[in-house]
Formats: C-alpha cells, sequence, structure tokens
C-alpha cells in the first residue's frame, strides 16, 4: 500500500503566521486522531503549512466540512474510522513518528449521555491507541487532556501540574484516567505529552457554539441577552488557534523536554471568572442585555498556573479573549455562521439529535453482527441474528 503518493511539492505558507516557531522543522508523518473537530481543523492546516506529513483519522462526526480548506492537500492522508476498530488503528500507525490523539466525546453534557460509551471511546479507546502506537515504536505520544481535571478546586492559589486533582463530571474524570494509562505505558521509547487545555474560543473548520466564550458572544448578537449562571466560578480561556499552536509546538520539542510530560497549556492573564467573560461581551456589543440568574449547577472553578510550558516549551498564546470575542462577532455579523443553534455546533445535540449514542455502543460488535448474518447457512436463524443486531 502507498500511503503516500508522491505529488509535485507545494510552497509552505510564511513563517510570520508562527513568530515563535521560526526555525526549520524535521518533518514528520504525523497521525492526528480526532482530527476533523473543533481543535483538529486548526491544526491541521498549520501541521502542513509547517512541511510535516499528516494522516487523519477521524469518524467525521461533522463530516468533512471543518477541513475543507485542506482537503486536497498532497501531504494530507484521510482515513474515516472509528479508533475502537483495531484494524483500522493499526493500518493508520503505518509509517508514522507520531501521534496527536485528539478525539473522544466532549464536553461534561455529550459525556454525561451514555457512561459506558463515554469510557469505551474515552479511556478504553486512549489505551487502545497509546499501545498500539508503543507496538509500533512510535515515540511521540501527545494527548489533549484538559484543565477540567481540577474540578472544584478551593482557594485561590493558581493550580500547576502538581496541585490536586478533583474532577467533578465523567468527561473530566475519562482524561484524568487516560492521562494516568499514559503515564503508566512510558517507556524508554514511549513517551506521551499529555496537554491540560483551558477551554477553548474562536473560530475553527468546526466551530463550537457549546462553549462560554462562543455560545455568550452569539447570544449578545442574535438573541440580545448574555444570560450567566452564578457567574463566580474562575476558568482560563484560550484561543482555538493558540491550542493548535501548542500542539505544534509540543510536536516540535525534543523529546528530552515533552518526554513524560503534563503541561497546563494557556496563560495567567486568560483566567478570568464567567461573571468578567460576560462583561467582556458585553462591553463589545453593548446592545445587549446582560443577565444574572445567579444559581449555577456547575462546580467547576479552578485558575490554572502556565509558567511550565511558558518555562519549557517557550509557549506564549497570541490571542486575547477581546480578539476572540470580535472574531466570532465578525464570523455572526458576515453571515459565516448562520444559526449558533444548530447541532453541528454543539456536541451534546448532535449526539442526541443527529447521531445515536446507541449507535455508536454497538459499532465495535456490529461488524462481527453483520458477518454472522451474511455467513450464516440456515436462513431459519438469520431473522433471530438480525434481530439482535438491530437491538445492540
Ligand atoms: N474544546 C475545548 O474547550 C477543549 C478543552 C480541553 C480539552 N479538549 C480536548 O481536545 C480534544 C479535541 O476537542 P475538540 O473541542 O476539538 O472536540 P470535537 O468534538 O470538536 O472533536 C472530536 C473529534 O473526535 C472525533 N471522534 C470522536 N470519537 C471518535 C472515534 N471513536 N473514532 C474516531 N474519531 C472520533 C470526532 O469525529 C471529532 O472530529 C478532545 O480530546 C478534548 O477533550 C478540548
Amino acid at each position: 500500500m502507498q500511503l503516500f503518493p508522491t505529488r509535485p511539492a507545494v510552497p509552505r505558507r510564511s513563517l510570520l503566521n508562527f513568530p515563535t516557531l521560526w526555525k526549520k522543522p524535521t518533518p514528520r508523518t504525523v497521525l492526528v486522531i480526532g482530527g476533523a473537530g473543533y481543535i483538529g481543523s486548526a491544526l491541521l492546516p498549520k501541521l502542513l503549512a509547517r512541511g510535516h506529513r499528516v494522516r487523519l483519522f477521524d469518524r467525521m462526526f461533522y463530516g468533512i466540512e471543518p477541513i475543507r480548506g485542506v482537503v486536497d492537500h498532497p501531504n494530507l492522508e484521510i482515513m474515516q474510522a472509528d479508533f475502537r476498530r483495531i484494524d483500522k488503528l493499526v493500518e493508520g500507525m503505518r509509517g508514522v513518528d507520531a501521534v496527536i490523539h485528539l478525539g473522544a466525546i466532549v464536553g461534561d453534557p455529550a459525556c454525561a449521555l451514555d457512561c459506558d460509551l463515554t469510557i469505551e471511546i474515552n479511556l478504553i479507546g486512549t489505551r487502545t491507541i497509546a499501545e498500539v502506537a508503543k507496538g509500533y515504536g512510535i515515540r511521540r505520544f501527545i494527548f489533549a487532556s484538559t484543565c477540567s481535571v481540577y474540578g472544584a478546586s478551593v482557594g485561590e492559589e493558581l493550580l500547576t501540574e502538581e496541585s490536586p486533582l478533583n474532577p467533578v463530571s465523567l468527561y473530566a474524570a475519562t482524561k484524568l484516567a487516560s492521562e494516568r494509562v499514559l503515564m503508566e505505558l512510558t517507556a524508554e521509547a514511549f513517551s506521551p505529552t499529555c496537554l491540560r487545555f483551558s477551554t477553548i474560543y474562536g473560530i475553527s473548520g468546526r466551530t463550537r457554539f457549546d462553549l462560554v466564550v462562543n455560545l455568550l458572544t452569539a447570544k449578545a448578537v442574535i438573541d440580545g441577552e448574555i444570560t450567566i449562571q452564578g457567574g463566580d466560578q474562575w476558568r482560563p480561556f484560550l484561543h482555538v488557534d493558540d491550542a493548535a499552536h501548542a500542539l505544534l509546538q509540543t510536536l516540535e520539542s525534543p523529546l528530552s523536554q515533552v518526554h513524560r510530560e503534563v503541561f497546563n497549556v494557556g496563560s495567567e492573564d486568560q483566567n478570568h471568572t464567567i461573571q468578567r467573560i460576560a462583561e467582556m461581551i458585553h462591553e463589545l456589543v453593548p446592545s445587549a442585555k446582560l443577565i444574572n440568574l445567579k444559581a449555577s449547577g456547575d462546580q467547576r472553578n479552578y485558575r490554572a498556573d502556565f509558567k511550565k510550558i511558558r518555562e519549557q516549551l517557550g509557549f506564549d498564546p497570541h490571542w486575547t479573549i477581546r480578539q476572540g470575542i470580535q472574531q466570532v462577532i465578525d464570523s455572526i455579523q458576515s453571515g459565516d455562521v448562520k444559526d449558533y443553534h444548530a447541532a453541528k455546533y454543539s456536541n451534546v445535540k448532535f449526539l442526541v439529535e443527529e447521531e445515536s449514542t446507541t449507535n455508536l455502543l454497538s459499532h465495535e460488535s456490529r461488524w462481527a453482527y453483520d458477518l454472522v448474518t451474511r455467513t450464516l447457512m440456515f436462513p431459519r436463524i438469520r431473522p433471530a441474528i438480525a434481530a439482535t443486531s438491530a437491538a445492540a
């Protein structure tokens, strides 16, 4: 199988896009799992512009649209598959130098829909991917974790990678458990790096409007209201382009700096309360009414420290929250984003309205049922098996 057919070289984009990445990188062949989502669609163009070859491995929940801009790039290969299919995973790992794993059921509400499915995809899936990568001798393994692992923190201090962890949702628990599994798999020839991302905002190929900055901004512009509940919870924030930049920077850092490391990803000046986020949006959309319903069901409250990634990898975000809010406003006003309520912009809505979790849960066994049904010699039994398959 020829994985990367030779095609004429394309000119690289200007490195001015990446002021801190001025050095010419060693081109790598990178398997990006879950790379057609919110962060992945911002990452792919950057990887390709830096001369890396990319194999995108994604079930494509949100279709091809998020990566439309790079779909014909000669250094991009697309594998549409579920990473719970080991045969596909093994095929996807061939010839790869590094794995970036972004694939997951993402967010508290989406993960709460089906506990078994979330554990199967977020934790068991991650372990399987890492074991296959390790078996293939692929040393660099970058995992997208979350600052949500800090959960309900008390006290005023900034949380470092060493601070106590207190996840308060299944989503955060599966991410923390995955970090632990990856750390246990570490070996001289297997170097996992866990990036604990702040809450992301801004526009990418698959913008999400189920995240606080984007959602409140859309509500302000379209509904004329910024409604928050409580608002005194702290959270760190990061633009989606900067998240992609951090992944790229981790990929291009010497292994000695990232081997078995965990990094918070963001910047201290983007730790804000939800109330402050609402006020910033209000400053840019003054016509909207700011409403605080007081009671909040969200226990998450954390302010993170980002000294480690700044000093060890030289990472500093380029975007400010105000710029991100303005970018979202512009996208709505220009008509790029038409209906922010649409299921494609929200992970939980998508799973409820477009894709059934039952269907996803039975993914691994369905092929076996189908094969047995097709292979069965006794037509009398076939309907019974077919019925079991449909119910699975
Ligand atoms: N967006 C944030 O605010 C944020 C914050 C912290 C961490 N993260 C982490 O970053 C990663 C990417 O987040 P995102 O916001 O881009 O999410 P997303 O939901 O937009 O993208 C996830 C992608 O994974 C794919 N996928 C899911 N299950 C799959 C499976 N079984 N097989 C193959 N592909 C599968 C989906 O098709 C989708 O393209 C996630 O791991 C998430 O936990 C995100």
